[in-house]
């Protein structure tokens, strides 16, 4: 048709998408529990009426941790992230100014969501992205998804992925000028093998340049572990109100936050 463009919207997948099926599935059992557990506490008398009532209680609460979960994760997937990777693009350009020529490394990059945006902020350089592409870590992740990304937004030209485990990048010590992560590296469990992560980031990366690490846990111990390696002027980006609410509702174990510094000589 005249006039519409062919060129559709990126789609950066969902995250975690069997822990937002399991959220929503514990919703609606909490909705559907507590409908029951009110019916019998109108009807009920005595003993049976209070335990219907501190049951529709529990189940109301069940309901609205479930379903506050996988609203969130859908918003965090489709909206938020998208806002999140503008600002701590920004930020990066403040401790270490992009010229636009810069070499930028995507550590898990999934679905393309960071390197997409490092490659719009590209002239002449290149963004190059890694992954395993983990079904369970991002929905349809595969390394076709961040190409097709990078076609929608209009970047393909500036944009490179490969299959590589980010415990041991495939790439010679400062190689890039730039290195972002985002929400990679709570998903390996172990302390040392997230340790590795960080150290591996620092080496491909050259002095001077910039790391964006963004993640929803572990972050006290991944500044104190960069810093401790050289990581220097050092910028911590808090997710606001909507991170604080996460955190709230997941009891503290989500919690999105980004720390942002230079590499040391
Ligand atoms: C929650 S997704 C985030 C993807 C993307 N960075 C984003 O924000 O949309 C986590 C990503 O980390 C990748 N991942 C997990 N462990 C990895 C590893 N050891 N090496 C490389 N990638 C890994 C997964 O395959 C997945 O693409």
């Amino acid at each position: 048709m005249i006039g519409v463009s062919e060129v559709s919207e990126p789609d950066y997948g969902i995250d975690a998408p069997g822990v937002r099926r399991g959220m929503l599935i514990a919703g609606i059992g909490g909705v559907a529990l507590c409908s029951v557990a009110v019916t019998a506490a109108v009807r009920a008398t005595g003993a049976v009426a209070t335990v219907s009532g501190w049951a529709a209680a529990g189940a109301a609460l069940l309901a609205i941790y479930g379903l506050g979960m996988a609203a969130y994760m859908t918003y965090g997937s489709r909206v938020g992230k998208r806002h999140d990777r503008e600002r701590l693009l920004d930020l990066a350009d403040v401790v270490s100014p992009l010229t636009g020529c810069e070499a930028v490394l995507d550590v898990g990059g999934g679905r393309g969501l960071m390197l997409v945006g490092a490659a719009r902020r590209l002239t002449t350089g290149v963004a190059v992205g890694i992954d395993l592409w983990r079904a369970e870590d991002q929905d349809a992740n595969m390394p076709e998804a961040p190409l097709d990304n990078a076609r929608r937004e209009g970047v393909a030209d500036r944009v490179s992925v490969a299959t590589a485990d980010a415990r041991v990048l495939p790439f010679a010590d400062r190689s890039f000028d730039a290195v972002v992560s985002h929400w990679v590296v709570h998903n390996l469990p172990d302390a040392a093998d997230r340790a590795r992560v960080l150290d591996e980031m620092l080496r491909v990366l050259r002095p001077g340049g910039v790391l964006v690490l963004a993640d929803i846990a572990h972050h006290e111990a991944y500044r104190a572990h960069l810093v401790e390696r050289g990581l220097g002027d050092l910028r911590i980006l808090d997710g606001g109100l909507e991170a604080a609410m996460a955190g709230a509702l997941s009891g503290g174990t989500f919690r999105p936050k980004a720390i942002v510094g230079r590499r040391g000589g």
